[in-house]
């Protein structure tokens, strides 16, 4: 039962603060000071008065974290201080050198204004202390404060104007959202590194390439990529993270930091997560020991980093050295040369993916690089070859871009042996033989026989994976052997397959072969969405699957929906119109429509089987049975005052409801919000029931208390 107002503003403003302190403690200080699922609670119940009391939403609430309602464009903004880029040194001598000028910028200097402050005029010959931090590959963002509370987080952008990216930024975890302050400044302004870690970066491409998308070439792409995002909810899914590493305050603030150091320790006690490892350095030869010790340290941190940023610490010192046309002169970048070494190509292969497109791949004489040793590398695409011009044991340059994907930088023609010959991609599949095909505008050469054993590899491998059918013990060699024997020629034939004749393959037995069985039987069971990200739709991954089949009771209906009426297809969360593209073309393949009736007649399961698949997509989950939504179809429609589509659908779902696209005669409700159009038309013409936000949310708590239990209520949430 929703709470009266005083008590749940009262119990917000309790709960405001103590997860926020709970979340620094965990993501920032990486010390939890909570149980797991103790937090868990606390957040959904601060979400749920959050939606009961609309006016209880506040800026900084931690429920922000899990990311607003889309936005349709970015806006530009200006920067209240301007966003500097760094001058660049290449190697110890370039550093040298600026910290000679440097030096001599800040004699001048004094000599001329000692008069004017003789109190901070640096004294004969000694050194000035520098601030050595670890130069963070990823994207710099300008955070905006107001009376502690982050009011615009915005891109660098031209370094004057940026683009608005707030929502998105509200989603990172060590971003504060509120300064840990007692008495904030009226306005504070901070500068960081927004980054991808390796292991999310890696978690994010291999999802990408199960759902047929092109990988992304570093994580800094990756992190650009995903703080443009358009869904702040997709922006926390990616768990980006943060460095702070610049403070602007107010002239007149209290306690203000007098050095770059005591800014770092000012942006630790206000929240942020500033990287443990920059270092004060009494002198230049300081500097060079740390940028000598990290050349190799770096290697072993859980991100991306290019360099040394080498600052001179006096903030009084800083403002004397100035700045020339767009750099500071207090401050160097010094680069850590890329890590490229030569090598010798052995020779040129080709991959044939799951999706037929051919992929050309080096092989070379292995190479030390970053810390491990590399003899392969992709070469994208046709033009990449072609641009490169590969030819027969050519010397080649090989660097580990973002130090995670081995890349061919350039060939070096003057090593070329004579009579080298040039190398290109083959005109026929490398595994069928059958003719490769490239279209007009594509970057891609494909094999488009879809009884190609590659592809028919790949699509069994995928749809064995874990996030797909999760069928356990089919590995790879099996896989190879059943296509290669001509035991399995399509998806469907897996479950026709026999103990006694698994048995009989290499490295199995009747003990293997019974639990492939079984897990192959278990599989069966899995929900449809999984089935339908199995069936390796380009473009469709595990989580539009998910939201595709809450959104439609089966296959037929997707289908159905994406000939006849995309724009309920497009009308799913995070659907646009290149994946109802790629879905009609699917559907439309005389193939894949044979193997479709070919599952249904196995008995796989092409439809949800309760009606209410949910956004989870897994089995299992509580619904309430007493829910007035259970069963129910339900059409969102406008914006609704102070819910997301994708938080009203999760809710909805939790009650057991389901949330199509369309509005038809078996629409059960249709929610309205502000600027509803066609759909709202539709249903009085239908005399479908239509219902605000308000009267949802009755609906909803009744659903969410009655015995409903935390589980139900809870969906939402996530
Ligand atoms: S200081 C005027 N510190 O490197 C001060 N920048 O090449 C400018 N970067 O645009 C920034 N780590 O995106 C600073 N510890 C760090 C940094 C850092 C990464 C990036 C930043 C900047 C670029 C300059």
């Amino acid at each position: 039962m929703a709470q009266a107002p005083a008590a749940a503003a009262a119990r917000a403003a309790e709960l405001r603060p103590l997860i926020t302190r709970a979340a620094h403690a965990y993501y920032v200080l990486d010390a939890p000071v909570m149980e797991d699922a103790v937090y868990d609670r606390l957040l959904r119940e601060l979400e749920q008065l959050e939606r009961e009391h609309p006016e209880l939403h506040r800026p900084d609430s931690p429920t922000l974290r899990v990311g607003g309602a889309p936005a349709s464009r970015f806006e530009s903004v200006a920067h209240r201080i301007g966003l500097l880029s760094l001058d660049n040194a290449f190697d110890l001598g370039e550093l040298r050198a600026w910290h000679e000028r440097l030096q001599r910028v800040l004699e001048k200097a004094r000599t001329a204004g000692a008069t004017e402050s003789p109190e901070t005029a640096p004294q004969g010959q000694t050194e000035q202390a520098l601030v050595s931090e670890l130069k963070i590959d990823g994207n710099a963002l300008a955070l905006s404060y107001e009376d502690g509370v982050l009011v615009r987080a915005a891109t660098r952008g031209d370094g004057s104007r940026g683009e608005e990216i707030t929502a998105n930024v509200r989603t990172i975890r060590t971003v504060p959202l509120r300064l840990q302050l007692e008495r904030p400044p009226a306005w504070v302004e901070v500068r960081g590194e927004a980054f991808i870690p390796s292991a999310t970066f890696e978690a994010i491409n291999r999802e990408r390439v199960a759902a047929g998308e092109p990988a992304f070439a570093n994580p800094r792409n990756a992190c650009a990529g995903t703080l443009r995002q358009l869904d702040p909810a997709v922006v926390a899914r990616r768990r980006l993270d943060f460095f702070a590493y610049t403070l602007h305050l107010p002239p007149d603030a209290a306690q203000a930091p007098a050095s770059q150091w005591q800014a770092l320790d000012w942006l630790r006690q206000a929240g942020f997560r500033v990287n443990p490892n920059a270092r004060r350095c009494p002198d230049l030869s300081a500097v060079e020991a740390f940028v000598e010790e990290w050349s190799e340290r770096r290697h072993g941190l859980p991100y991306a980093t290019d360099g040394v940023v080498v600052k001179l610490d006096d903030l009084a010192l800083q403002e004397r050295a100035g700045f020339t046309q767009k750099a500071p002169r207090w401050a160097i970048a010094l680069k850590y040369p890329a890590e490229e070494a030569p090598s010798r190509l052995i020779r040129l292969t080709s991959q044939v993916g799951r999706t037929g497109v051919v992929t050309p791949v080096a092989e070379f004489e292995a190479v030390a690089l970053a810390g491990t040793s590399v003899s392969r590398a992709t070469l994208h695409n046709a033009d990449r070859l072609a641009e490169l011009d590969l030819h027969t044991s050519d010397t080649i340059v090989v660097r580990k871009a973002g130090e995670i994907i081995p890349e061919v930088v350039r060939v070096l023609p003057e090593l070329r042996p004579e009579g080298a010959v040039p190398l290109s991609l083959p005109s026929a599949c490398p595994v069928c033989g059958s003719p490769l095909v490239r279209e007009d505008g594509e970057a891609a050469t494909r094999c488009v026989n879809s009884s190609c054993p590659a592809i028919l590899r790949g699509s069994l491998r995928h749809w064995v994976s874990k996030a797909a059918l999760d069928v356990d013990g089919l590995g790879s060699r099996l896989i190879e052997q059943l296509v290669d024997k001509r035991l399995v020629r399509s998806i469907a034939d897996l479950y026709r397959l026999d103990a006694a004749l698994l048995a009989s393959l290499e490295r199995m037995g009747e003990k293997s072969a019974a639990n492939l069985m079984a897990a192959l039987e278990a599989s069966r069971q899995r929900p449809w969405s999984r089935l339908l990200h199995g069936l390796g739709i380009h473009h469709v991954g595990q989580v539009n699957a998910r939201a595709l089949a809450s959104a439609f009771p089966g296959v037929a209906e997707l289908a159905a929906a994406a000939q006849e009426a995309p724009e309920t297809v497009t009308a799913v969360h995070g659907i646009g119109d290149e994946i109802v593209q790629s879905l009609q073309q699917w559907f439309a393949t005389p193939a894949n429509q044979a193997l479709l009736r070919d599952l249904a007649g196995l008995g796989l399961p092409l439809a949800g089987s309760s009606g209410n698949e949910r956004a989870s997509g897994d089995p299992g989950e509580a619904v309430p049975a007493s829910s007035p939504l259970a069963g129910k179809s339900v059409v969102l429609t406008g914006t609704l005052p102070d819910m997301s589509r994708e938080q009203a659908r999760d809710l909805i779902e939790a009650a057991g409801g389901r949330v199509t696209g369309s509005v038809s005669r078996r629409t059960s409700l249709v929610v309205a919000g502000d600027e509803a159009g066609g759909k709202l038309a539709k249903a009085r013409e239908l005399g479908v029931t239509v219902i605000d936000q308000a009267q949802l949310q009755a609906l909803l708590s009744g659903a969410l208390s009655e015995g409903a239990g935390e589980d139900a209520a809870d969906a939402g949430a996530a």
